[in-house]
């Protein structure tokens, strides 16, 4: 059988395409260290049968038509908003993600922005870099403290789950969560209790997002949502920007109507280098660095290539986000 090839859409960790190699793949990957534009992408995914993506490619349904052709889309996130997944699975293009093996580390950067938030590093950092350590003041630079408040989880799976192990380790924290279908798991691992989502926002002293973005969760996060949070409370967004409405949260922060946020991910990414969140008291921004530890990125490529050997091989993905494609071949 003449062998496969693979388009990758940047460069990353070797341990993927090393497997795939070893079991006989031809791999291509893009070689520059910029996004590839669509166009670049339709032609290079034309000349192959198999792509791996990355949540930068757009592959709306001028894509997929342009290149329906392809075997499958194996992506290199857990995250697939960037892929029309009903056109995929229309066109009989099953699509795999990689869940689960970034899980703590992008657990860690939600922790870490609360307690960053919570004390108020980046503000303090800005403050020396700019001369302004100033003398000791009794009444200045007051963060909040942690221990024994309640974290609400808006979208509890395997990262948000992480979430809850480390602020119930470290803090005592209470957990909620507001999730479509109950996760039976963190109510037995963690005592975690769902909530409707006013009650979430209400009861909230960490609301921390683990959500995907859908037509569901786009912009769920608004003047609305944030006038029904507590004053005291600290916005945590690490799953995707298009969740909260950016000019709305700054306005809840400069307004008080919240006490402070961090951020991994914004709307759109790369943010602008002069936006007003990255010089306020109460925000720290981080640029969509969830998943960038060396673990992670090399389980990432090691999933991505995984679900392609083994659907070429045996017909399965191990991590399908459109199964009812697998069942009807
Ligand atoms: C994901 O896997 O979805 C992360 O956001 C990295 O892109």
């Amino acid at each position: 059988m003449q062998s496969l090839s693979v388009f990758v859409s940047r460069t990353i960790p070797s341990i993927g395409t090393e497997l795939l190699k070893q079991h006989g793949f031809q791999v291509k990957i893009w070689p520059e260290d910029r996004p590839m534009t669509q166009e670049e992408l339709i032609q290079a995914a034309k000349q192959a049968d198999i792509l791996l993506s990355l949540g930068e490619n757009k592959i709306d349904p001028y894509f997929l038509q342009e290149c329906k052709h392809l075997k499958m889309i194996s992506q290199f996130a857990v995250g697939y908003d960037n892929i029309n997944i009903p056109e995929a699975t229309r066109l009989g293009i099953p699509v795999g993600n990689t869940p689960g093996v970034l899980a703590d580390a992008t657990a860690d950067i939600a922790f870490g922005l609360m307690i960053a938030v919570s004390r108020k590093f980046f503000f303090n950092h800005l403050k020396i870099m700019n001369g302004g350590w100033g003398a000791f003041m009794p009444t200045a630079n007051l963060g909040q403290e942690l221990y024994g408040k309640t974290l609400g989880i808006f979208g509890l799976g395997s990262i948000g789950s992480v979430m809850a192990q480390r602020c119930q380790g470290a803090y005592n924290m209470n957990i909620i969560y507001y999730n479509r279908t109950r996760n039976v798991q963190a109510e037995s691992d963690f005592n975690a209790r769902r909530v409707e989502f006013d009650e979430l926002l209400a009861l909230s002293d960490v609301l921390s997002v683990h959500s995907v973005l859908s037509n569901e969760t786009r912009g769920k996060f608004n003047k609305e949502a944030f006038t029904k949070m507590k004053p005291g409370s600290i916005f945590i967004n690490t799953s995707r920007g298009g969740v909260h409405i950016e000019e709305d949260l700054i306005w809840a922060l400069e307004n008080k109507v919240i006490w402070g946020a961090g951020l991994d991910v914004t709307n759109p990414e790369p943010m602008h280098k002069e936006n007003r969140l990255l010089f306020m008291e109460n925000a720290c921004v981080l640029p969509h660095i969830g998943s960038a530890t060396v673990e992670a990125r090399d389980g990432m490529s090691r999933l991505a290539a995984e679900n392609i050997i083994y659907y070429i091989k045996e017909g399965n993905i191990p991590h399908c986000v459109n199964p009812a494609v697998l069942k009807s071949k």
